[in-house]
């Protein structure tokens, strides 16, 4: 049987309804379920782009904290940004952001950079008006100083790690559909491989399966399975989250780490996700025959990898990988946000 984790949080209703969702008034509402479709699972009212470069919205930073150990390769964090219930999505999105002053090389304003959201669509304080982002501060590492050069840091990732409570954000979105729970079928199971910060849907979908009160939880059936790779156990991300899901729920939620800096794979090199997930290559299968939705994200650099693993099995199996891949594609099986 399936436990929720978070039993006590109560929810006033948000400004967001979807628009073929029951209307809630303000009164407190004991199930999360005020930013439900109707029904639940129907996704076709999912807004993408509400908010563009030219008018952009304005979050608020509610918290930035650090959330990696000390031995962690870089540093990552996890801020929460208040929207007031004005900028919905859902588990799967991401939401733009701009970063603050112009280009030097033009002086025209920054780009907008992607970040994948971190939290069920009711945000970590279940309130509906707050979502999370999962940002790893992107650093440039000079070869002529043998140090990092603070000229060349990441303009977007590093102001948002800096950011204090109150500060503002510049936003756009949401983005991205290519990545949503389907939902429909509650028996479906999830294979969710993620390379360091890749991590942030996979949270949101956690969450919305096991954390919440909400319809698409008391209904799970499924396996959700998380592969997680980064360097060492230090920059293991959300890992007393998923702990307590796997503990609450060992039936439906299954956890695999791949510490690249401290395991090998079984050719004695670093343990990275491909090696990880060959590992279980028959269940995958196994599962993906079923139905099984699987997704990937973070590195871009990972998906050669786990391609050539994924072909490798395919030879073993005597199956015909193309075919085996445009099959998953042309069911919606397969999900892919890298970068
Ligand atoms: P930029 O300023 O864009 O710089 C990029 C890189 O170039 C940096 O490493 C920087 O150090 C280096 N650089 C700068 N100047 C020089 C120079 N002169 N010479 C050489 N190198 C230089 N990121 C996350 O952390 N979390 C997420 O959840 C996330 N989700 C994403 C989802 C999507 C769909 C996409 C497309 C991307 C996502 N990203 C995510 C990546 C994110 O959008 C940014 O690309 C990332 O944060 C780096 O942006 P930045 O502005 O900090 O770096
Ligand atoms: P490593 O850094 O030991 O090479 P990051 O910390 O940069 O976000 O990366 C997350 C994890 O992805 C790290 O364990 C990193 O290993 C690993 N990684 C780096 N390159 C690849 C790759 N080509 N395929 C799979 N995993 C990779």
């Amino acid at each position: 049987m399936k436990v929720v984790l978070a039993a006590t949080l109560f929810a006033t209703a948000s400004a967001f309804v979807p628009s073929n969702a029951p209307k809630f008034g303000t009164s407190l509402n004991l199930k999360q379920d005020f930013l439900e479709y109707t029904p639940y699972h129907d996704h076709s009212a999912v807004k993408v782009n509400t908010y563009k470069n030219k008018a952009p919205f304005t979050g608020k930073v509610v918290s930035t904290k650090r959330i990696v150990g000390p031995q962690a390769t870089g540093e990552t964090c996890h801020i929460i940004i208040d929207h007031n219930g004005d900028f919905p999505y859902i588990e799967g999105q991401s939401w733009g952001v701009m970063p603050p002053g112009v280009r030097e090389k033009d002086g025209k304003p920054h780009a907008v950079r992607l970040y994948s959201i971190a939290s069920s669509r009711y945000g970590d304080d279940m309130t509906g008006k707050t979502g999370s982002l999962c940002v790893r501060r992107a650093t440039y590492w000079c070869p002529e100083l043998k140090a990092d050069d603070p000229a060349k840091k990441g303009i977007c990732s590093n102001f948002l790690c800096d950011t204090q409570p109150g500060d503002e954000v510049m936003m756009t979105g949401p983005a991205g559909k290519v990545m949503l729970m389907p939902e429909e079928d509650p028996t479906t199971d999830y294979i969710m491989v993620a390379t360091g910060t890749g991590i942030a849907p996979f949270r949101g979908f956690v969450r919305r399966l096991f954390a919440e009160d909400t319809p698409a939880a008391a209904v799970y059936k499924g396996e959700a399975w998380l592969f997680l790779g980064v360097a060492n156990s230090d920059a293991l991300l959300y890992d007393d989250e998923f702990q307590l899901a796997k503990e609450q729920n060992p039936e439906n939620f299954r956890i695999d780490y791949a510490l690249s800096r401290e395991q090998e794979n079984k050719n004695g090199g670093k343990m990275y996700i491909q090696d990880k997930v060959e590992e279980y290559a028959d269940e995958i299968f196994a599962k993906l025959d079923n139905g099984a939705h699987m997704y990937f994200c973070g590195l871009k650099g990972m998906m050669p990898g786990i391609q050539d693993m994924l072909a490798g099995v395919c030879e073993g199996k005597g199956i015909d990988y193309n075919e085996f891949i445009k099959g998953l594609k042309k069911k919606g099986q397969w999900h892919v946000e890298v970068y």
